[in-house]
């Protein structure tokens, strides 16, 4: 096993976990003030996933005897419109399910099983993620403003009842 390769992707992945709650909770921030209720929950509750995810990759770091670098890989990119929040999200993903599967492959072949277990529980994961997203963008095209619209009505609604 080459535990300083393991941590140094272990620590890659920390990046990519830590860009990804950042991304998705100022995607949460904006479509919570703009009352999209249904958007600003699955970001936030899938940040929070990612939150578990880096804990994950943290706890296996310092078992191996490495230190958690919390270094995002990117910086949070400022786009407002719904349909490119999206797809920013679904691109996101789709990176993480390809490192991810790629990442397993190289360390299982060095040896560290529980490491590679690990990238493939998470790469399985990134998918439901990108599945989510895609069925949201899906819904945006489908129905149109409309399925926004339909988002700040029903906050509206809750906050009469209350
Ligand atoms: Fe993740
Ligand atoms: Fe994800």
């Amino acid at each position: 096993m080459n535990k300083i390769h393991s941590i140094e992707l272990l620590n890659k992945a920390v990046g990519d976990e830590l860009q990804s709650i950042h991304q998705y909770l100022y995607f949460h921030f904006h479509f919570e003030d703009r009352g999209y209720e249904m958007f600003s929950k699955l970001f936030e509750q899938i940040s929070i996933v990612e939150m578990k995810h880096l804990e994950l990759l943290a706890d296996r770091i310092l078992f191996l005897g490495g230190d958690v670098e919390l270094r995002p890989t990117k910086g949070v990119e400022k786009i407002n419109e719904p349909k490119l929040m999206l797809e920013l999200a679904k691109k996101m993903e789709s990176e993480s399910v390809s490192n991810y599967n790629e990442w397993a492959k190289i360390i299982g072949e060095e040896l560290d099983v529980v490491t590679k277990r690990l990238f493939e529980e998470l790469a399985e994961q990134e998918e439901t993620h990108y599945n989510e997203f895609d069925i949201e963008t899906d819904n945006c095209n489908d129905f149109g403003d409309i399925y926004l619209a339909l988002q700040s009505m029903k906050r509206c609604n809750k906050e009469f009842a209350e």
